[in-house]
């Protein structure tokens, strides 16, 4: 199986099973007899060496390493990526830097420990998301990743400066297993999130992807719910002797709308106009402020569907698979805009891509990544071409 799962790896996550045959044979160093053998099956005359192979490939299967698509292709799954290249526990190397990043090859737990105590401003990240009931082979269940992430919280607090921020893109659409029904996992983990680690929520924000397909199996199979486009986007404050964060959404405003630049900045409001349908008189004067534009409500709509953007490109060009779960440059944006000024520290421990990084490049802050997977580290680095050196 494993040189199946290499192969796969190697042709950039996903193959044609008839060219696997021969990549595998090659991978393997198979001798031109073992690879053309042959032997009847009920009067069949087949190829031993591809059977063989067509075996790995349900084994790797049913391990959850590789999934079939439509037209004969394998793709490696998130799972199989891991079994490729994941760090071993306890060791934490920095595998690329930037003018002002970092980025760190190992397990979250273990890569905590080399950042300095107190220098981190704000944290983004989106760790992977639970199973409402795990298989053997793979995923975690609820119960067990609250449990893992608190610990994680635990760890991260004292990185943090006091006042720092934390913001967490969690998945809400957790189905039990062969039921419709949702997990409330999420509205178990944040309260302890104040309880037991000491946070305080500064606010809910959410990001729509209007795109979002929702669960395969209760709303576009069995049409039992309706597609959920929204994720939670938590954010925290690490209070610590009263002190607050210096979050300023003035950082973050939004260019007027048309229909708002015409009917109030600058203008004084009728008398009819002066009272809203409630009876409440909001003044003469209200909105006629240019205030240098509107404040961004805590709704973020942003499609994650470009299969050609500069990263995925790069991806193909240099036959590394991309990422499968990126988020869009603007979620880690605006989060790091409000809280978090040019020099400061912001790390992001579940970094796959490096989307966090490359826009705390950008934006002039430095920056920390932490990620298990050496072959999502290699993706990052082409987000970097320019300033990465090994
Ligand atoms: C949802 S993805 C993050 C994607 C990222 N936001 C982006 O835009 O590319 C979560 C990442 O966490 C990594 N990961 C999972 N468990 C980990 C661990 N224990 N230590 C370090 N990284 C881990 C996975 O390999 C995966 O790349």
């Amino acid at each position: 199986m494993l040189p199946l799962i290499r192969c796969l790896g190697a042709a950039g996550g996903e193959a044609d099973a008839a060219d696997l045959y021969d990549r595998v044979a090659r991978e393997i160093g198979a001798s031109a007899e073992v690879r053309e053998a042959k032997a009847s099956f009920a009067g069949d005359e087949r190829n031993l060496f591809d059977r063989q192979v067509r075996h790995a490939q349900q084994l790797a299967k049913t391990k959850g390493l590789i999934a079939a698509h439509a037209r004969g292709r394998w793709t490696l799954t998130d799972r199989g990526l891991g079994l490729l290249e994941n760090a071993r526990p306890g060791v934490v190397m920095t595998v690329f830097e930037t003018r002002q990043g970092l980025a760190i090859w190992g397990h979250v737990e273990d890569a905590a420990a080399i950042i300095e105590p107190g220098s981190v401003s704000t944290i983004y990240t989106s760790p992977p998301y639970p199973i409402q009931t795990a298989k053997p082979y793979g995923g975690i269940d609820t119960a067990s990743w609250i449990s893992w992430m608190l610990d994680l919280v635990d760890l991260w607090k004292p990185l943090l400066a006091p006042g720092g921020s934390l913001f967490m893109n969690l998945g809400a659409e957790v189905y039990r297993r062969g039921a419709p029904y949702q997990s409330t996992y999420l509205e178990r983990f944040v309260p302890a999130v104040e309880d037991r680690c000491g946070f305080q929520l500064a606010q809910r924000w959410y990001w729509d992807n209007p795109h979002k397909l929702g669960s395969i199996q209760w709303v576009s199979i069995r049409r039992r719910r309706l597609r959920q486009t929204v994720e939670p986007i938590y954010w925290w404050i690490n209070e610590v002797n009263g002190i607050q964060d210096q979050a300023n959404n003035r950082a973050v405003l939004q260019p007027y709308a048309e229909k708002t630049l015409k009917r109030y900045i600058g203008q004084d409001r009728s008398d009819e106009a002066r009272v809203k349908p409630s009876g409440i008189d909001i003044g003469a004067h209200a909105f006629a402020k240019d205030n240098g534009g509107a404040i961004p409500s805590t709704v973020l709509r942003s499609a994650n569907s470009a299969s050609n953007d500069p990263y995925r490109r790069a991806c193909r060009n240099a036959g590394i698979a991309p990422h499968p779960a990126t988020f869009p440059a603007s979620l880690p944006e605006r989060a790091i805009l409000m809280t978090t000024r040019p020099g400061d520290i912001v790390c992001d421990p579940f970094f796959g891509s490096g989307t966090v990084g490359q826009v705390a490049e950008r934006l002039g802050r430095r920056w920390i990544g932490i990620e298990r997977s050496r072959l999502y580290l290699d993706s990052a680095r082409l987000r970097f071409s320019e300033t990465a050196a090994a």
